[in-house]
Formats: C-alpha cells, structure tokens, sequence
C-alpha cells in the first residue's frame, strides 16, 4: 500500500518536473509545448533557406487558445504554416510572439490567418533584423493587434506600408523602433483602427497619414521628432490625438478642422509657442493637455486687433485643460470654460488670482495653481467655482486673508478682512499650501468653518509667531460650524519647539480630531510628547519609544503644560515647578485636569475658584457642567483618587502622561477650564516657594470641608526633597 503510494508520488513528480513535452520536431524549428496550456515554444534549429513546415506533424492536445513563441526564426513564408488551419480549426484566440531576428517576411506570408474570422490575433515582433516585409505580407486577415517592438538601433527600418495593405487591424503599434522609415510604391488605403507609433524618430509621418484610410479612431505619434502637427482632416472619426513629446511649435488656424469627434488631444512636450484661436474652431475637445511647452499667452491677436483664445470654442466641452510648466502671466480665458472641472496650472508666472478669475467656471473641481508667483488671493476668486482639491503650494502670498480698508456709516475707517476660504467650506476637501516660504501666518479660525476639508498640507511652511494664530472674523456668509470631521494636518519639514504646544492651545478647538502627520526625524520635545495622541507618524521618533525619554519629558511637558497658563510668569514657574517629582500614583487613569498639582508632596488645602466637594481625604470630586465621561480624551472625568505618597512606581509616568494628554482635550470653550490651572496653580506656586525656602518638614493631615472648596492632597514632602 504504501509502495503504491510511494510510486504515485513518484510519477507525479516525474510529470511535474516534466510539464514541457517536445510537441513539433522538424529539421527547421523544434517546438515544446508546456502541458494544460497552449503555450508553445518554437525555437529555429538551424539557419535554412527552407521554411517548410507541416502543423499536421504537430502533436499535442486541443486548446481553445494558443500563444506561440517563436525564436530566431529569421524568414517567413506562407510554406511556414502548411496546414496550420486543418491542424487549429477553431480558436478563440492565437498570439504569435516573434524574438530576435525577423529579416524576412514574403507575400501572403499570414493569408491562413483569414479563416479565422471570429478568432482574437495579435502578433508581436520583438527585434526583429531586417524585418523586409513583401507587399501583402499579413494577408487579407483580420487582426486585433500587431506590434513591432525594438528594432534594431543601428539601422534603419524601411517598413512596406503595402505589407498591410488589405489586412484589417485593430491596433497597430511601434514602438521603440528608432530610424523607422516608411515607404510606399503607390496609394493605398490601410484599414486600421489604431495607430502608434512611438518613440521612433518617425520623419515622414506625411506618407502614413496619406496611406491610412478614414476608419482612423486613435492616432498616437508621440515621442518623435514632429515638426508639426500632419494633416488629420479625413479622418473624421477621430477620437484621441496624442503628439506628445514632439517638435512642434505652433498650431495654425484649422489644423483640427473637421475632427468633430475629437475628445482628447494631448500635445504635451512640444515646442509650443502660439496656437491660432481658430485652432480649435468647431471642436468639441473635452481633454486637451498642453503641458510643458512654451506658451506665454492663451490668446492670440486677431486681424481686427482683437484678443481671441484658443479655449473659446471649447467652451462648452472641455473638462479637462493641463497647462502646467508654460510661460503664462494670466489665464484670463479660462474663465469662460463652463464645464471644465480640472486645471493644472502649475508651475507658470500667474501673479495673482481676482475675483473673476474663475467667474463661469461653474464646475471646477480641481485646481492645481502650485509653483506660480501668486501674491494675492482676491476673497472671491474661488466662489462661483465648487473646489475640491486646491493646490496653492509654493507661491509667494503671506496670508491666507486679505485686508482691505471700508468706510463705516460714521465714514470711520475700519479694516475689514476676508479670506477666500470663506465661499468655498461646503466643498474643500483638500488644502495644499506646501513650501509657500512667505505664508507668514495661518489664522486657524478659517478652518473652523471648512465643514469637509480633510487634508491640509502646510509642509515646508516656515514656522513664525504667527503660525498658531486664531483669530475670529466676521465673515458675511461663514457657513454653520459642521459636524466635527476628520481632518489631517500635514507639517513635514516644520520643526515644533516647547513653545508650541502653548501657541497650540488656542487652535485645538479646530483641530480636535486632527491627525498631524510630522517628519519621521522630528525633534523630541514637549510638542510631540504633548500631542503625541493626535500625531501620527510613520515611524515615531524614536526617543518616544525610549522610557528614560519619556520619563523626563513627561516631567518637564507637565510643567510647561502648567505654564502656559502664566504667558508671562512662565519662566519662573516651571523652574519652581520642577522641585517636585512624579513621585505619586493613582488608582484611576482618567485624572481630571487638578491632578498635575499632585506632584506637590504635601497635604494642605487648596481654595480653589471652582467648586470642588471633597467626600474622604483621598478623593478629589471635581464637579463640572458637563456630563461624566471616562475617555481620556474628556476632562469631564468627575471622581479621581489621588494618593500621593513619596514611592515613585512604573505607572507614575502613564498617570502623567494621561494627565496631560486630558488637558490637551479640555473642550476650549470651557475657559473656565485653564482658569482652573490659573487658579489652582498660583497659590501653590506660593505655598512651594515658601515652603521650599523654609526648607519645612511637613507631614500633617488634614480634612477640611469648607464649603465645597477644597482639595486635599496627603503626602510626605521629605523624601521628595531628599530626592532631588
Ligand atoms: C539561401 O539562398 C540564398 C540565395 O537565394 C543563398 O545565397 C544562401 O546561401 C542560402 N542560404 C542557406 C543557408 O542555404
Ligand atoms: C538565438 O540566437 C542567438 C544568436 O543569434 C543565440 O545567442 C541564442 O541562444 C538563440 N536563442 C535560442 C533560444 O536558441
Ligand atoms: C480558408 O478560406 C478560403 C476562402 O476565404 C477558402 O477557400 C479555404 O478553403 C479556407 N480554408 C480552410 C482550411 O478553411
Ligand atoms: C474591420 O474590422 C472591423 C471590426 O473589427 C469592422 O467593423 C470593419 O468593418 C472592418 N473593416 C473592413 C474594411 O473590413
Ligand atoms: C471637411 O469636411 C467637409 C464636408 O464634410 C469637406 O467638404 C471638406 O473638404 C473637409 N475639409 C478638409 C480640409 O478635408
Ligand atoms: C496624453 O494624453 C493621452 C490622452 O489624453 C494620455 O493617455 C496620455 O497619458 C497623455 N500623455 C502624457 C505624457 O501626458
Ligand atoms: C468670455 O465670454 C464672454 C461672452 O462670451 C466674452 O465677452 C469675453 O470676452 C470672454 N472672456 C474672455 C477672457 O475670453
Ligand atoms: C461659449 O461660446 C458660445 C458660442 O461659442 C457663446 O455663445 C457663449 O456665450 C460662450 N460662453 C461663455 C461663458 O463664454
Ligand atoms: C520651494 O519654493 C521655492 C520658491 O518659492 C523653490 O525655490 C524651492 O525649490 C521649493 N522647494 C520645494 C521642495 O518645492
Ligand atoms: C488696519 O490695518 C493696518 C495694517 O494692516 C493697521 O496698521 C491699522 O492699525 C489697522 N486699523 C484698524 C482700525 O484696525
Ligand atoms: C529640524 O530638526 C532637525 C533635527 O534637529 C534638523 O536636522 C532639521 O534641519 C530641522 N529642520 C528645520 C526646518 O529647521
Ligand atoms: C471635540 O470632540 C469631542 C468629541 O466629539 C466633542 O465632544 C467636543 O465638543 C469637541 N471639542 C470642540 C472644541 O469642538
């Protein structure tokens, strides 16, 4: 049994290792074919003037489908697929793949291929020699694709266009073939569907076009060394015109004329300097892509010395317009394109945006303006637009506003100011003001009302005073605040110091559910430490993962958390401040925002301004308006116990952490809440310097009750003291 077993495994191994079985051995090519596919492999055994070969010989089972590759085959003649058609009678589809070395292909050479008339054909000729076709080489079959790749470099390609000729094909590419040289003895009229011919410094691209029939739906000549755009007139069913990376510089008056089908041209790449406002005339583009080229103006002057732009005919389709990397100071026509939704025009010399910038530009979704010299935004310039995605990155201006001076009804002067945010919050959902060097200051009140804006890029900002600013405005038609959203910060390349977690207080109203996404080598410091529950970083620095690390910086980040309350006494409290230790634990996580004041190893009692009940010495019940809560991102948590002892243990440090991380979520509108700090951490200041001047030991306890304001805090100061 096991024997049997043994030996099962035995030949399927065999079989396996085996998947290639010699299926055509003939004194011209041997072929293997790999089993349960009907993929062949065909390789020339010898260079022969005979070409002969009989597919009745060919021995392997039916497929509905086969892929041949041939290799080092060097001529073909019809003799070279005898009976190919009684040996593969139906097929869904046949690919012949041909490698290196075509030199020859003789008339007739694929009529077989004709039978098949429902069958999907494509050959393919990988750097083929000499590749002389005959006249009528590919029969009067019916092909889906033939495509001729890599041709030889050191050489020129004369290619028969006769060759095609009563042959129908779906696509015809070349591609990389370079010196390719088309030649023809007489007219014809080639039935192709598609062409390209790419990247093979095709010169007389004249002789194609005349040979080509009108059945021409796609032309793609991109990559060559074109001059100028060919005449393209008969082909009226045209749909997509590619001429990208070329040599032409100039578009004249009906160049496209009769291309009423053309929806997509894309003249990329060239040498374009003007394009006749007639260029388009009766078109109904709805791409057209004319990035680098070297375009100073949209409009040419007419005859009459009127301004005219190419884009006016288009009026009415375009929806996609690519000009980015030209020479343009304005794109005044632009503003007349009513169904555009797409605008690359970045990294031109626009100066400004006005208010009619976009004026009938009703379905503008995209605006790509980076790398300009925009230097003003006018208010309005967006509002008849609906921007989603708005690229402003790298240009010049300094504000995100704009002042200007009214008049009031006393005819006193007053600074009104306006931001072009204002008319776009409802539809906003990406921001990038990337390396905008001047963008002196960010007033976060504008982000406050931007309802779906979810990516706000301010990489490469430079960070002044300004940066955290929050300044409210009275915007004429600011919409309702929405629904707090998901909102992604990015600030790459900006370094955040201590001081900024303080700036940052004011703006978490905005960024409450922010994400801020930083450099992965960001300095470590009380910024990151503070916010490190909003942050996200691809790789966190590593000092985060770092115990000791944190253990200081939780020490230090407290008190800077507390001294951002005293804008002005800051320095002299945190000093003081560090005297006391994270020497303390608790039994709860969630620690309302009192608890920092912990640190301090004594027992007395704190009259706060809030209203605090204290129910036993070591709770600390903080009562608030708002409902309890026990996310540590709500400082609505109520009960805490708080025991402070002079034992320093592993969770001091997440306790502080939490702390912090509380404060940091205090809901904003709450002042009370900072007053809170304010309130509690004066006196204590006090009470420290006094205490640790006089150097006192102190240990007492104490309960007092008066009057719902007390905080009492049992501890030993000693130890702490001894500690230090
Ligand atoms: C093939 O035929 C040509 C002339 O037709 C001859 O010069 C050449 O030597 C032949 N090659 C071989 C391999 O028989
Ligand atoms: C094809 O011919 C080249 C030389 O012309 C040779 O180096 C290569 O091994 C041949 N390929 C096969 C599969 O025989
Ligand atoms: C192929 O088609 C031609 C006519 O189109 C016909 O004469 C010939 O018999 C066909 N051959 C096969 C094998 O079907
Ligand atoms: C070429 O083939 C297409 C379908 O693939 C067909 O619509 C067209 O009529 C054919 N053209 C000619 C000239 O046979
Ligand atoms: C454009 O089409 C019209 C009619 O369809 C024709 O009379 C005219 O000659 C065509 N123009 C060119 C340049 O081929
Ligand atoms: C040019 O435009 C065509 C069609 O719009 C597009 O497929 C192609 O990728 C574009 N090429 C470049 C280089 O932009
Ligand atoms: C926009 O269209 C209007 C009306 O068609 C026209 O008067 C105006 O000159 C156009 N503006 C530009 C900049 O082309
Ligand atoms: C668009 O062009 C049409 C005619 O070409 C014109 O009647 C219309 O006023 C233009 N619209 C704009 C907004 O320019
Ligand atoms: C940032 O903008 C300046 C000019 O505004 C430019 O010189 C610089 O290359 C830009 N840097 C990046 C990374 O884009
Ligand atoms: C208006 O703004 C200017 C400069 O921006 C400033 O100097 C001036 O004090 C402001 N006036 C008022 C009334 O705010
Ligand atoms: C940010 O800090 C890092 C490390 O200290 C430094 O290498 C980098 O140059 C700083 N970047 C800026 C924009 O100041
Ligand atoms: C922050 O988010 C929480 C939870 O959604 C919410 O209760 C709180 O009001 C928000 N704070 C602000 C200032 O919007």
């Amino acid at each position: 049994m096991f024997l049997l077993w043994l030996m099962v495994l035995v030949v399927s191994l065999i079989s396996n290792s085996k998947s290639d079985t010699l299926c055509l051995n003939n004194p011209i090519i041997i072929c293997h074919c790999q089993s349960g596919t009907g993929s062949v492999t065909c390789v020339q055994s010898q260079a022969s003037n005979d070409t002969s070969i009989d597919w009745l010989t060919f021995s392997s089972p039916e497929y509905e489908s086969y892929i041949f590759d041939f290799i080092n085959i060097t001529r073909l003649t019809p003799d070279t697929f005898t009976n190919f058609r009684s040996r593969f009678s139906s097929l869904n589809s046949l690919q012949f793949r041909f490698t290196n070395g075509v030199d020859e292909i003789a008339e007739n050479t694929f009529q077989m291929l004709s039978n098949y008339s429902e069958t999907h054909i494509s050959l393919t000729f990988n750097s083929p020699g000499n590749f002389q076709l005959a006249d009528h080489a590919f029969g009067q079959s019916k092909y889906h694709q033939i495509l001729i790749v890599d041709g030889q470099q050191q050489q020129t390609y004369q290619l028969n266009l006769k060759a095609f000729e009563r042959a129908n094909i779906s696509g015809l590419s070349i591609v990389n073939c370079n010196n390719i040289q088309l030649i023809q003895n007489e007219p014809l009229s080639l039935t192709i569907q598609e062409v390209e011919i790419k990247k093979s410094s095709l010169t007389n691209v004249d002789l194609l076009i005349q040979s080509l029939s009108n059945s021409l739906t796609k032309l793609d000549l991109s990559s060559n060394k074109l001059v100028h755009v060919p005449s393209l007139a008969k082909f009226t069913g045209l749909t997509d015109i590619d001429l990208h990376e070329n040599l032409i510089e100039e578009i004249h008056a009906n160049t496209f004329i009769n291309l009423t089908r053309l929806l997509r041209l894309n003249l990329s790449y060239n040498q374009m300097k003007r394009i006749s406002h007639e260029a388009f005339a009766e078109l109904h583009l709805t791409i057209l892509t004319l990035n680098d080229n070297h375009l100073t103006s949209l409009e040419t002057v007419t005859i009459h010395n009127e301004k005219k732009s190419f884009l006016n005919p288009l009026n009415q389709s375009l929806t996609t317009l690519v000009l980015s990397n030209n020479l343009l100071h304005d794109f005044d026509p632009i503003r007349n394109l009513t169904h555009l939704n797409t605008l690359q025009l970045c990294c031109n010399q626009i100066r400004g945006l006005y208010e009619d910038s976009f004026q009938n530009a009703h379905q503008l979704e995209i605006i790509d303006l980076s790398s300009n010299h925009i230097g003003s935004i006018h208010p309005l310039t967006f509002k008849a637009t609906k921007v989603k995605h708005l690229d402003l990155s790298s240009n010049p201006f300094s504000s995100l506003e704009t002042t200007k001076i009214v008049y009031d009804e006393d005819f006193k002067r007053k600074n009104q100011t306006n931001s072009f945010l204002e008319h776009i919050t409802s539809t906003l959902t990406n921001l990038l003001l990337k390396n905008c060097t001047n963008l002196l200051e960010i007033n976060w009140f504008l982000f406050k009302h931007t309802d779906i804006l979810y990516n706000l890029d301010l990489s490469g900002t430079p960070k002044t005073d300004k940066f955290w600013l929050y300044q409210p405005r009275n915007y004429n038609d600011s919409a309702v605040q929405g629904q707090m959203r998901q909102f992604m910060v990015t600030v790459m390349g900006i370094n955040f110091t201590n001081n900024d977690y303080c700036l940052f207080k004011p703006v978490f109203q905005v960024l409450n559910h922010t994400i801020l996404l930083l450099d992965n080598d960001h300095p470590c410091n009380c910024f990151v430490f503070m916010m490190r529950n909003i942050l996200q970083m691809r790789v966190p620095p590593i000092c985060l993962s770092n115990q000791s690390i944190i253990d200081e910086l939780s020490q230090e980040c407290m008190n800077i958390d507390a001294s951002c309350a005293f804008p002005t006494s800051s320095t002299t409290m945190s000093s003081t401040l560090s005297l006391s230790s994270t020497s303390f634990t608790t039994m709860d996580s969630t620690i309302p925002i009192t608890t920092i004041i912990t640190t301090i190893p004594m027992t007395t009692t704190i009259p706060t301004t809030i209203p605090t009940t204290t129910t036993s010495p070591t709770t600390i019940p903080t009562t608030t308006t708002s409902p309890a809560t026990t996310t540590t991102t709500s400082m609505t948590a109520t009960t805490t116990k708080v025991t402070t002892t002079t034992k320093t243990e592993e969770s001091t440090t997440s306790v502080a952490l939490t702390t912090i991380v509380t404060t940091l979520g205090a809901a904003p509108k709450d002042d009370g809440k900072w007053k809170t700090i304010l309130a509690i951490m004066i006196p204590l200041t006090v009470i420290i310097v006094v205490l640790s001047s006089a150097g006192i030991y102190i240990v007492q306890k104490r309960k007092k009750n008066r009057s719902k304001e007390a905080i009492e805090l049992r501890g030993g100061l000693t130890n702490i003291f001894a500690n230090k």
